[in-house]
């Protein structure tokens, strides 16, 4: 046994998502490379940079050729392949398929999706060109892990060149009920693709259940509890809700430099209560609906003025993409109608703020926040949530979170809230400003027991273990 497990230890990981956790930007004639900071990046780096191991994908800038040589060397030294992407490709298989078909029809906007023959050829031919890097340097004995929606068609790319290799799929954004999936015109390519995979793994329970009605209706598979048998082979389909490093979260949280910072906001941001907002410029994140809401609740609750401050951070993303730059414009024109509305000399409702910010100042914000709006029309997960939580180290807070964030499932102790229902919404900020200590500190509490159970290590574990389980009986069924 002692053997058997220290092979099992030996083998190698291959971790492949669109971006690779370090980005390029070009300053100039300049190149810069700036590390993750995300979830992934953090509970897979104690993996990717031991040993053999490698994490293949994107690094995030268009390079012209000449660089690619002495970009790749330097990724090299940290354990990362990169896969180059032209203009076109980001536009076709990033902006186009994966960005105005895929995302918007996972996260239940069907009439945002646009279904264009030459956006799917493009992600094809990018996600062939992922296998092919992964192929160039995979051996049967490896452990692939393929990440994310960009990249379905690529387990199946691999099953097909190395029919034994260990090959896992985690699907970070929601998977749709069969009536949204079967709009793609697609459809099967798509499925064949992730069936490529011996795990295939999401969030939540409600995700595993579309999935597989889903492979049964279009693909006739046949399932049996959480296992699909497709061409003769077992697939286990099963939920790993993810998580964070709850240990960096707490500890940032009470670090000096964080508290210094605490210290020196806490003079000159406005006085009173703290709402606080942190989401990725996206219209799944509800950013409009909440404004509404918190529009309806100035309205009902007069009471509430001058005594607290909606701080809203929106972190740039994909503003190439129409609805992105349109939904940029909405939110500037809602925040600016209501501070003009509400607004007096000496208070404004809302500071809104549009670019990222460093860990030690988002530390310093959960910090001073009271309470926090997790308020997403759909999300796969959401980690702000999950991060304010372990950043509460005094033990209070309140946290408003949407029933639509998978991360709903395990923060039962949060004000659950309908992102639609904007009056029960705009009542919910009323009852979390309102909320007595102690309750906080017993809902609060609750919750980071949870979180700090089950962190990012917890399911980066939990799912290895799981793949490793399913090779072994993908072996003995070929030996018998
Ligand atoms: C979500 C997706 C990731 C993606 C991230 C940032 O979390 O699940 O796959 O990397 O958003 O989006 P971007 O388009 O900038 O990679």
């Amino acid at each position: 046994a002692t053997s058997s497990k220290n092979e099992a230890e030996a083998k190698r990981i291959l971790i492949v998502s669109n971006r690779l956790p370090v980005k390029i930007t070009r300053k100039g004639d300049d190149m810069q490379f700036q590390s993750s900071e995300g979830g992934l990046a953090t509970g897979l780096g104690t993996i990717y940079q031991s040993g053999n191991n490698l994490w293949i994908g994107w690094p995030g800038a268009v390079l012209h050729q000449e660089e690619e040589a002495s970009v790749t060397e330097k990724l090299e030294k940290l354990n990362l392949r990169p896969v180059f992407l032209t203009d076109e490709e980001i536009t076709y298989y990033y902006e186009g398929f994966s960005n105005e078909t895929l995302w918007p029809l996972f996260h239940y906007f069907p009439t945002y999706a646009t279904y264009q023959p030459k956006d799917y050829d493009f992600y094809e031919s990018v996600n062939k060109k992922f296998a092919d890097a992964i192929l160039a340097i995979a051996q049967k004995d490896d452990i692939i892990w393929i990440h994310d929606y960009q990249l379905l068609l690529v387990p199946n790319l691999i099953r097909q060149a190395l029919p034994e290799v260990t090959i896992g799929y985690f699907n970070h954004i929601p998977f749709p009920s069969f009536e949204l999936f079967r709009l793609i015109p697609w459809r099967k390519e798509l499925l064949e693709g992730m069936l490529g995979a011996d795990v295939i793994g999401f969030h939540t329970y409600d995700d595993v259940r579309h999935f597989i009605s889903t492979v049964i209706r279009i693909k006739g598979a046949l399932s049996y509890a959480n296992e699909l048998t497709y061409n003769d082979r077992i697939i286990a389909v099963d939920a790993f809700p993810i998580s964070i490093d709850y240990k960096k979260y707490q500890s940032q949280a009470v670090d000096i430099a964080t508290r210094c910072l605490e210290r020196e906001l806490l003079p000159v941001i406005p006085q009173g209560k703290h709402l606080l907002s942190i989401d990725r410029l996206d219209y799944s994140k509800g950013i409009t609906q909440r404004l509404q809401a918190f529009e309806v609740f100035l309205e009902r609750y007069p009471e509430w003025h001058g005594k607290m401050t909606l701080m809203q951070l929106v972190v740039p993303s994909r503003d190439t993409v129409p609805q992105y730059k349109e939904l940029k414009e909405e939110i500037n024109r809602r925040v600016s109608d209501i501070n003009g509305k509400y607004g007096t000399l000496t208070w404004q409702p809302i500071q809104h703020f549009y670019r990222s910010f460093p860990l030690p100042l988002l530390s310093a914000m959960y910090k001073i926040a009271d309470v926090a709006l997790v308020s997403p029309m759909r999300d796969g997960m959401n980690l702000v949530c999950k991060e304010y939580v372990a950043s509460r180290t005094d033990g209070d807070g309140v946290l408003i979170l949407s029933e639509m964030a998978g991360a709903s499932r395990e923060l039962s102790d949060a004000i659950l809230i309908n992102p639609n229902d904007i009056w029960a919404f705009a009542q919910a900020i009323h009852e979390a400003l309102s909320m007595p200590e102690e309750e906080q500190r017993r809902r609060m509490s609750a919750m980071q027991a949870t979180v700090s159970r089950f962190d990012i290590h917890n399911w980066v574990a939990n799912f290895m273990a799981k793949l490793s389980q399913m090779k072994k009986r993908q072996d003995d069924m070929r030996t018998r």
